[in-house]
Protein backbone atom coordinates (compact mmCIF):
# COMPACT_ATOMS: atom_id res chain seq x y z
CA UNK A 1 0.00 0.00 0.00
CA UNK A 2 1.30 3.37 -1.10
CA UNK A 3 0.23 6.54 1.21
CA UNK A 4 0.61 10.23 -0.66
CA UNK A 5 -0.51 13.50 -0.56
CA UNK A 6 -1.75 16.01 2.61
CA UNK A 7 -4.61 15.64 4.71
CA UNK A 8 -6.00 17.99 6.86
CA UNK A 9 -8.31 16.57 9.40
CA UNK A 10 -11.26 18.36 11.03
CA UNK A 11 -11.30 20.65 13.87
CA UNK A 12 -10.06 19.42 17.39
CA UNK A 13 -12.92 17.74 18.87
CA UNK A 14 -12.15 18.90 22.73
CA UNK A 15 -11.21 22.45 21.40
CA UNK A 16 -14.23 22.75 19.30
CA UNK A 17 -16.45 21.77 22.99
CA UNK A 18 -14.70 24.05 24.59
CA UNK A 19 -14.80 27.36 22.17
CA UNK A 20 -18.59 26.88 22.00
CA UNK A 21 -19.11 27.05 25.70
CA UNK A 22 -16.81 29.57 26.74
CA UNK A 23 -17.97 31.71 23.70
CA UNK A 24 -21.01 31.01 25.13
CA UNK A 25 -20.12 32.70 28.74
CA UNK A 26 -18.24 35.80 26.76
CA UNK A 27 -19.13 39.09 26.79
CA UNK A 28 -20.21 39.93 23.02
CA UNK A 29 -19.35 38.21 19.71
CA UNK A 30 -16.60 35.34 19.60
CA UNK A 31 -15.70 34.25 16.77
CA UNK A 32 -14.64 30.21 16.00
CA UNK A 33 -13.11 29.14 12.99
CA UNK A 34 -12.59 25.64 11.70
CA UNK A 35 -14.97 24.00 14.49
CA UNK A 36 -15.39 20.67 14.42
CA UNK A 37 -18.60 19.47 12.30
CA UNK A 38 -19.56 16.42 13.90
CA UNK A 39 -22.72 14.16 16.18
CA UNK A 40 -20.45 15.11 19.47
CA UNK A 41 -20.07 19.16 18.93
CA UNK A 42 -23.78 19.84 17.70
CA UNK A 43 -24.50 18.05 20.96
CA UNK A 44 -22.98 20.68 23.09
CA UNK A 45 -24.14 23.28 20.40
CA UNK A 46 -27.98 21.76 21.05
CA UNK A 47 -27.45 22.13 25.09
CA UNK A 48 -26.37 25.29 24.79
CA UNK A 49 -29.30 26.40 22.52
CA UNK A 50 -31.53 24.72 25.03
CA UNK A 51 -30.31 27.48 27.82
CA UNK A 52 -31.00 30.30 25.39
CA UNK A 53 -27.70 30.74 23.47
CA UNK A 54 -27.64 31.76 19.89
CA UNK A 55 -25.43 29.25 18.24
CA UNK A 56 -26.05 29.42 14.32
CA UNK A 57 -25.41 26.51 11.96
CA UNK A 58 -21.78 25.34 11.72
CA UNK A 59 -19.67 26.71 8.92
CA UNK A 60 -16.06 27.35 8.38
CA UNK A 61 -16.63 30.80 10.48
CA UNK A 62 -19.19 30.55 13.97
CA UNK A 63 -20.15 33.77 15.35
CA UNK A 64 -21.42 33.39 19.16
CA UNK A 65 -23.02 36.15 20.90
CA UNK A 66 -22.57 35.69 24.37
CA UNK A 67 -24.80 35.64 27.48
CA UNK A 68 -22.07 36.26 30.11
CA UNK A 69 -20.62 33.86 32.60
CA UNK A 70 -24.07 33.29 34.61
CA UNK A 71 -26.57 34.16 32.07
CA UNK A 72 -27.82 30.93 30.92
CA UNK A 73 -31.60 30.30 30.96
CA UNK A 74 -33.46 27.34 32.52
CA UNK A 75 -33.98 24.61 29.84
CA UNK A 76 -37.52 23.87 29.25
CA UNK A 77 -36.78 20.07 27.52
CA UNK A 78 -34.25 17.58 29.13
CA UNK A 79 -30.22 18.41 27.74
CA UNK A 80 -29.98 15.97 25.44
CA UNK A 81 -25.95 14.99 25.28
CA UNK A 82 -26.10 12.46 22.72
CA UNK A 83 -22.81 10.18 23.25
CA UNK A 84 -20.86 13.04 24.27
CA UNK A 85 -19.12 12.46 27.92
CA UNK A 86 -17.18 16.13 27.35
CA UNK A 87 -20.60 17.73 26.96
CA UNK A 88 -22.67 16.08 29.76
CA UNK A 89 -19.07 16.83 31.82
CA UNK A 90 -18.41 20.20 31.29
CA UNK A 91 -22.38 21.74 30.62
CA UNK A 92 -22.77 19.81 34.67
CA UNK A 93 -20.14 22.03 35.71
CA UNK A 94 -22.13 25.30 33.89
CA UNK A 95 -25.68 24.16 35.52
CA UNK A 96 -24.12 23.63 38.78
CA UNK A 97 -23.26 27.38 39.04
CA UNK A 98 -26.49 28.58 37.75
CA UNK A 99 -30.20 28.91 39.92
CA UNK A 100 -32.02 26.41 38.01
CA UNK A 101 -31.97 22.70 37.36
CA UNK A 102 -31.21 20.73 34.14
CA UNK A 103 -31.80 17.15 33.39
CA UNK A 104 -29.18 15.38 31.60
CA UNK A 105 -29.66 12.71 29.08
CA UNK A 106 -27.67 10.60 26.65
CA UNK A 107 -27.38 7.66 24.64
CA UNK A 108 -26.89 4.00 25.73
CA UNK A 109 -22.91 4.28 25.97
CA UNK A 110 -23.50 7.88 27.56
CA UNK A 111 -25.44 6.53 29.98
CA UNK A 112 -22.84 3.84 31.36
CA UNK A 113 -20.59 6.49 32.03
CA UNK A 114 -19.69 7.47 35.88
CA UNK A 115 -20.89 10.85 36.59
CA UNK A 116 -19.80 10.32 40.45
CA UNK A 117 -16.46 11.89 39.48
CA UNK A 118 -17.91 15.48 38.56
CA UNK A 119 -21.00 14.84 40.90
CA UNK A 120 -18.68 15.29 44.35
CA UNK A 121 -16.51 17.67 43.29
CA UNK A 122 -19.83 19.64 42.36
CA UNK A 123 -21.59 18.74 44.92
CA UNK A 124 -19.30 19.65 47.59
CA UNK A 125 -19.27 23.44 46.11
CA UNK A 126 -22.87 23.23 46.67
CA UNK A 127 -24.52 21.82 43.53
CA UNK A 128 -26.97 18.97 44.12
CA UNK A 129 -27.21 15.69 41.89
CA UNK A 130 -29.83 13.13 41.86
CA UNK A 131 -29.25 10.08 39.79
CA UNK A 132 -32.04 7.81 39.02
CA UNK A 133 -29.92 4.66 39.90
CA UNK A 134 -26.05 4.37 39.88
CA UNK A 135 -24.06 7.30 38.90
CA UNK A 136 -24.30 7.73 35.03
CA UNK A 137 -27.08 9.34 33.33
CA UNK A 138 -30.13 10.25 33.03
CA UNK A 139 -29.23 12.91 35.91
CA UNK A 140 -30.80 16.04 37.16
CA UNK A 141 -27.96 18.89 38.43
CA UNK A 142 -29.38 21.88 40.39
CA UNK A 143 -27.21 24.59 40.63
CA UNK A 144 -26.81 27.39 43.48
CA UNK A 145 -24.05 30.11 44.34
CA UNK A 146 -21.33 27.65 44.67
CA UNK A 147 -18.64 28.05 47.24
CA UNK A 148 -15.06 27.59 46.32
CA UNK A 149 -12.82 24.45 46.18
CA UNK A 150 -9.71 22.65 46.41
CA UNK A 151 -10.30 19.73 44.84
CA UNK A 152 -7.59 16.52 44.59
CA UNK A 153 -9.34 14.39 41.48
CA UNK A 154 -7.36 11.00 42.27
CA UNK A 155 -6.40 10.82 38.61
CA UNK A 156 -6.20 12.55 35.52
CA UNK A 157 -9.44 13.52 33.44
CA UNK A 158 -9.46 16.88 31.41
CA UNK A 159 -13.26 16.42 31.79
CA UNK A 160 -13.36 16.46 35.45
CA UNK A 161 -10.78 19.47 35.53
CA UNK A 162 -12.74 21.45 33.59
CA UNK A 163 -16.45 20.65 35.06
CA UNK A 164 -14.64 22.01 38.20
CA UNK A 165 -12.95 25.09 36.50
CA UNK A 166 -16.21 26.25 34.53
CA UNK A 167 -17.99 25.81 37.91
CA UNK A 168 -15.46 28.06 39.08
CA UNK A 169 -15.65 30.48 36.38
CA UNK A 170 -19.73 31.15 35.97
CA UNK A 171 -19.51 31.13 40.19
CA UNK A 172 -16.92 33.44 40.28
CA UNK A 173 -15.36 31.74 42.71
CA UNK A 174 -11.42 30.67 43.35
CA UNK A 175 -10.59 27.05 42.39
CA UNK A 176 -7.89 24.29 42.68
CA UNK A 177 -7.50 21.07 41.05
CA UNK A 178 -4.83 18.79 41.82
CA UNK A 179 -4.40 15.74 39.84
CA UNK A 180 -2.33 12.80 39.62
CA UNK A 181 -0.50 13.58 36.13
CA UNK A 182 -1.39 16.73 34.01
CA UNK A 183 -4.89 16.25 31.67
CA UNK A 184 -5.46 17.87 28.51
CA UNK A 185 -4.93 21.41 29.28
CA UNK A 186 -7.09 23.34 26.41
CA UNK A 187 -9.57 24.94 28.75
CA UNK A 188 -6.98 26.71 30.96
CA UNK A 189 -5.34 27.71 27.63
CA UNK A 190 -8.24 29.21 26.39
CA UNK A 191 -9.62 30.86 29.27
CA UNK A 192 -6.00 32.63 29.64
CA UNK A 193 -6.62 34.06 26.39
CA UNK A 194 -10.09 35.02 27.28
CA UNK A 195 -8.43 37.55 30.23
CA UNK A 196 -8.76 34.82 32.85
CA UNK A 197 -5.95 34.66 35.31
CA UNK A 198 -5.65 30.72 35.53
CA UNK A 199 -2.13 28.80 36.25
CA UNK A 200 -0.68 25.39 35.92
CA UNK A 201 1.57 24.22 38.29
CA UNK A 202 2.89 20.72 37.41
CA UNK A 203 -0.12 18.67 38.69
CA UNK A 204 -2.01 21.82 40.19
CA UNK A 205 -4.48 24.64 38.64
CA UNK A 206 -5.48 27.45 39.92
CA UNK A 207 -8.48 29.41 38.42
CA UNK A 208 -8.88 32.89 40.17
CA UNK A 209 -11.93 34.65 40.75
CA UNK A 210 -13.55 35.99 36.81
CA UNK A 211 -15.88 38.61 36.70
CA UNK A 212 -16.43 38.35 32.91
CA UNK A 213 -14.70 36.32 30.06
CA UNK A 214 -13.20 38.74 26.96
CA UNK A 215 -14.66 37.78 23.56
CA UNK A 216 -12.26 36.06 21.27
CA UNK A 217 -11.17 34.71 18.26
CA UNK A 218 -10.84 31.04 18.11
CA UNK A 219 -8.49 29.37 15.45
CA UNK A 220 -9.36 25.41 16.00
CA UNK A 221 -6.35 23.33 15.16
CA UNK A 222 -6.32 19.78 13.19
CA UNK A 223 -7.50 17.28 16.07
CA UNK A 224 -4.17 14.98 16.76
CA UNK A 225 -6.67 12.36 17.46
CA UNK A 226 -7.86 12.08 13.97
CA UNK A 227 -4.31 13.01 12.75
CA UNK A 228 -3.30 9.47 14.57
CA UNK A 229 -5.07 7.13 12.35
CA UNK A 230 -2.65 8.80 9.46
CA UNK A 231 0.10 8.61 11.29
CA UNK A 232 -0.71 4.68 12.11
CA UNK A 233 -1.56 4.08 8.01
CA UNK A 234 1.96 5.84 6.84
CA UNK A 235 3.92 4.25 9.14
CA UNK A 236 2.13 0.61 8.30
CA UNK A 237 2.40 1.71 4.45
CA UNK A 238 5.12 0.12 2.03
CA UNK A 239 6.47 3.29 0.00
CA UNK A 240 5.30 7.06 -0.13
CA UNK A 241 4.69 9.58 2.65
CA UNK A 242 1.65 11.77 3.86
CA UNK A 243 1.40 15.18 5.41
CA UNK A 244 -0.46 16.16 7.82
CA UNK A 245 -1.69 19.73 8.02
CA UNK A 246 -2.08 22.31 10.87
CA UNK A 247 -2.10 19.42 13.62
CA UNK A 248 -2.41 20.68 17.21
CA UNK A 249 0.60 19.47 18.59
CA UNK A 250 0.22 20.36 22.11
CA UNK A 251 1.99 18.36 24.65
CA UNK A 252 -0.95 17.11 26.74
CA UNK A 253 -1.89 15.60 23.07
CA UNK A 254 1.50 14.09 21.63
CA UNK A 255 1.52 10.92 23.20
CA UNK A 256 0.71 8.76 19.87
CA UNK A 257 3.47 10.35 17.80
CA UNK A 258 6.13 10.11 20.65
CA UNK A 259 5.25 6.55 20.85
CA UNK A 260 5.34 5.59 17.33
CA UNK A 261 8.51 7.69 17.26
CA UNK A 262 9.89 5.48 20.30
CA UNK A 263 9.10 2.37 17.88
CA UNK A 264 10.83 3.57 15.42
CA UNK A 265 8.70 5.52 13.24
CA UNK A 266 9.70 8.19 10.77
CA UNK A 267 7.90 11.46 11.68
CA UNK A 268 9.35 15.29 11.51
CA UNK A 269 7.56 17.92 12.57
CA UNK A 270 7.41 21.02 10.47
CA UNK A 271 6.05 24.64 10.47
CA UNK A 272 5.08 25.05 14.29
CA UNK A 273 3.96 27.68 15.41
CA UNK A 274 1.76 29.68 18.19
CA UNK A 275 -1.99 29.80 17.08
CA UNK A 276 -4.70 30.97 19.25
CA UNK A 277 -2.61 29.66 22.26
CA UNK A 278 -1.91 26.18 21.00
CA UNK A 279 1.16 24.78 19.30
CA UNK A 280 0.36 23.46 15.41
CA UNK A 281 2.27 22.15 12.94
CA UNK A 282 2.95 20.00 10.45
CA UNK A 283 3.38 16.28 10.29
CA UNK A 284 5.74 14.35 7.86
CA UNK A 285 5.55 10.72 7.94
CA UNK A 286 7.05 7.91 5.91
CA UNK A 287 6.68 4.08 6.54
CA UNK A 288 9.80 2.83 8.64
CA UNK A 289 9.75 -1.02 10.67
CA UNK A 290 8.35 -0.96 14.12
CA UNK A 291 9.68 -2.51 16.94
CA UNK A 292 8.10 -3.41 19.88
CA UNK A 293 7.28 -0.92 23.38
CA UNK A 294 5.59 -1.01 26.71
CA UNK A 295 3.29 2.05 28.10
CA UNK A 296 3.19 2.71 31.52
CA UNK A 297 0.91 5.03 33.41
CA UNK A 298 2.75 7.90 33.43
CA UNK A 299 2.42 8.41 29.41
CA UNK A 300 -1.12 7.59 29.29
CA UNK A 301 -3.33 10.85 29.95
CA UNK A 302 -1.59 12.20 26.52
CA UNK A 303 -2.54 9.10 24.23
CA UNK A 304 -5.47 8.05 26.35
CA UNK A 305 -7.67 8.05 22.89
CA UNK A 306 -5.00 6.59 20.67
CA UNK A 307 -4.71 3.53 22.76
CA UNK A 308 -6.40 1.62 20.65
CA UNK A 309 -5.18 2.56 17.46
CA UNK A 310 -1.80 1.78 19.09
CA UNK A 311 -2.78 -1.34 19.68
CA UNK A 312 -4.52 -1.93 16.13
CA UNK A 313 -0.85 -0.62 14.79
CA UNK A 314 1.31 -3.21 16.85
CA UNK A 315 -1.09 -5.96 15.80
CA UNK A 316 -0.32 -4.79 12.08
CA UNK A 317 3.41 -4.20 12.32
CA UNK A 318 3.39 -7.64 13.93
CA UNK A 319 5.16 -6.28 16.92
CA UNK A 320 4.69 -6.51 20.75
CA UNK A 321 3.03 -4.11 22.90
CA UNK A 322 2.20 -3.88 26.33
CA UNK A 323 -0.39 -1.27 27.79
CA UNK A 324 -0.44 -0.78 31.73
CA UNK A 325 -2.14 2.02 34.15
CA UNK A 326 -4.64 2.71 31.81
CA UNK A 327 -7.88 1.45 33.42
CA UNK A 328 -9.83 4.68 32.43
CA UNK A 329 -10.50 2.74 29.00
CA UNK A 330 -13.23 0.68 30.17
CA UNK A 331 -15.03 3.45 30.93
CA UNK A 332 -14.80 5.17 27.49
CA UNK A 333 -17.57 4.85 24.82
CA UNK A 334 -17.66 1.08 24.89
CA UNK A 335 -14.87 -0.59 27.24
CA UNK A 336 -12.00 -0.28 24.72
CA UNK A 337 -9.93 -2.61 26.61
CA UNK A 338 -12.60 -5.70 25.82
CA UNK A 339 -13.38 -3.85 22.53
CA UNK A 340 -10.02 -3.67 21.24
CA UNK A 341 -9.10 -7.21 22.56
CA UNK A 342 -12.08 -9.06 21.13
CA UNK A 343 -11.93 -7.71 17.79
CA UNK A 344 -8.37 -7.62 17.22
CA UNK A 345 -8.58 -11.74 18.15
CA UNK A 346 -11.68 -11.93 15.83
CA UNK A 347 -8.98 -10.54 12.77
CA UNK A 348 -6.59 -13.29 13.83
CA UNK A 349 -4.18 -10.97 16.14
CA UNK A 350 -3.01 -12.41 18.97
CA UNK A 351 -3.98 -10.22 21.97
CA UNK A 352 -5.01 -10.16 25.81
CA UNK A 353 -7.04 -8.24 28.10
CA UNK A 354 -5.23 -7.20 31.49
CA UNK A 355 -7.12 -5.39 34.69
CA UNK A 356 -5.70 -1.82 33.28
CA UNK A 357 -4.39 -2.49 29.91
CA UNK A 358 -3.69 -4.83 27.36
CA UNK A 359 -1.17 -7.04 25.69
CA UNK A 360 -0.44 -7.17 21.60
CA UNK A 361 1.34 -9.86 20.72
CA UNK A 362 4.03 -9.91 18.18
CA UNK A 363 4.14 -12.15 14.96
CA UNK A 364 3.66 -10.42 11.08
CA UNK A 365 0.62 -12.15 9.62
CA UNK A 366 -2.45 -10.56 7.19
CA UNK A 367 -5.07 -9.89 9.67
CA UNK A 368 -8.87 -10.55 8.14
CA UNK A 369 -12.39 -10.79 9.52
CA UNK A 370 -15.22 -8.60 10.69
CA UNK A 371 -15.07 -6.20 13.48
CA UNK A 372 -17.79 -4.93 15.77
CA UNK A 373 -17.01 -1.59 16.97
CA UNK A 374 -19.37 -1.42 19.65
CA UNK A 375 -21.00 1.78 19.16
CA UNK A 376 -17.30 3.77 19.61
CA UNK A 377 -16.00 6.02 16.44
CA UNK A 378 -12.33 5.75 17.79
CA UNK A 379 -12.63 1.96 17.41
CA UNK A 380 -14.32 1.83 13.99
CA UNK A 381 -11.56 3.95 12.51
CA UNK A 382 -8.76 1.86 13.95
CA UNK A 383 -9.51 -1.02 12.58
CA UNK A 384 -10.88 0.94 9.55
CA UNK A 385 -6.78 1.97 8.87
CA UNK A 386 -6.23 -1.76 9.61
CA UNK A 387 -8.01 -2.39 6.36
CA UNK A 388 -6.18 -0.18 4.56
CA UNK A 389 -2.76 -1.94 4.62
CA UNK A 390 -2.04 -4.16 2.37
CA UNK A 391 -2.74 -7.72 2.41
CA UNK A 392 -5.66 -7.39 5.26
CA UNK A 393 -9.21 -7.78 4.58
CA UNK A 394 -10.87 -6.31 7.79
CA UNK A 395 -14.81 -5.37 7.88
CA UNK A 396 -15.57 -2.64 10.08
CA UNK A 397 -19.61 -3.05 11.03
CA UNK A 398 -21.50 0.20 11.84
CA UNK A 399 -19.38 2.51 9.79
CA UNK A 400 -21.22 5.52 10.41
CA UNK A 401 -20.18 5.74 14.26
CA UNK A 402 -17.29 7.82 12.74
CA UNK A 403 -19.85 10.39 12.59
CA UNK A 404 -18.96 11.62 16.15
CA UNK A 405 -15.63 12.86 15.81
CA UNK A 406 -15.02 12.65 12.00
CA UNK A 407 -18.09 12.36 9.57
CA UNK A 408 -15.35 12.03 5.97
CA UNK A 409 -13.40 9.60 7.75
CA UNK A 410 -13.62 7.27 5.07
CA UNK A 411 -13.36 9.35 2.32
CA UNK A 412 -9.79 11.22 3.48
CA UNK A 413 -8.68 7.63 4.47
CA UNK A 414 -9.29 6.73 0.37
CA UNK A 415 -7.94 9.81 -1.03
CA UNK A 416 -4.49 9.16 1.44
CA UNK A 417 -3.96 5.67 -0.05
CA UNK A 418 -2.90 5.54 -3.84
C1 LIG B 1 -11.60 14.92 26.79
C2 LIG B 1 -10.94 14.33 27.83
C3 LIG B 1 -10.63 12.90 27.89
C4 LIG B 1 -10.74 12.25 26.52
C5 LIG B 1 -11.99 12.65 25.78
C6 LIG B 1 -12.02 14.16 25.60
C7 LIG B 1 -11.87 16.36 26.86
O1 LIG B 1 -11.55 12.26 28.75
O2 LIG B 1 -10.68 10.85 26.64
O3 LIG B 1 -12.04 12.04 24.53
O4 LIG B 1 -12.22 16.98 25.83
O5 LIG B 1 -11.75 16.93 27.95
P1 LIG B 1 -11.31 12.22 30.35
O6 LIG B 1 -11.37 13.61 30.85
O7 LIG B 1 -12.42 11.38 30.88
O8 LIG B 1 -9.96 11.58 30.52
Amino acid sequence: MKVHGAVRVPGDKSISHRALILAALGTGESVIRGILDSEDVASTARVLRAMGVGIPEFANVVRVVGVGVRGLKPPRVALDCGNSGTTTRLVAGLVAAHPFAARFEGDASLSRRPMKRIAEPLTYMGARFDFEGGDGLPMTVRGVDLRSIDWDTGGSSAQVKSAILLAGVSAGVEVRVTERAPSRDHTERMLRAMGVDVENDGNQVCLRPVRGLEAVEFKVPADPSSAAMFVALAAMADEGELVLDDVCLNPTRTGFVDAVTRMGGDISREDVKEVSGEEMGSLRIRPAPLHSISIGEAEIPALIDELPLLACLAAGSGVELEVTGAAELRVKESDRIATVVANLRRIGAQAEELPDGLRVFGGKKALAGTVNPHGDHRMARAFGILGAVRGNRVEVQEPDTVAVSYPRFWDDLKKAVA
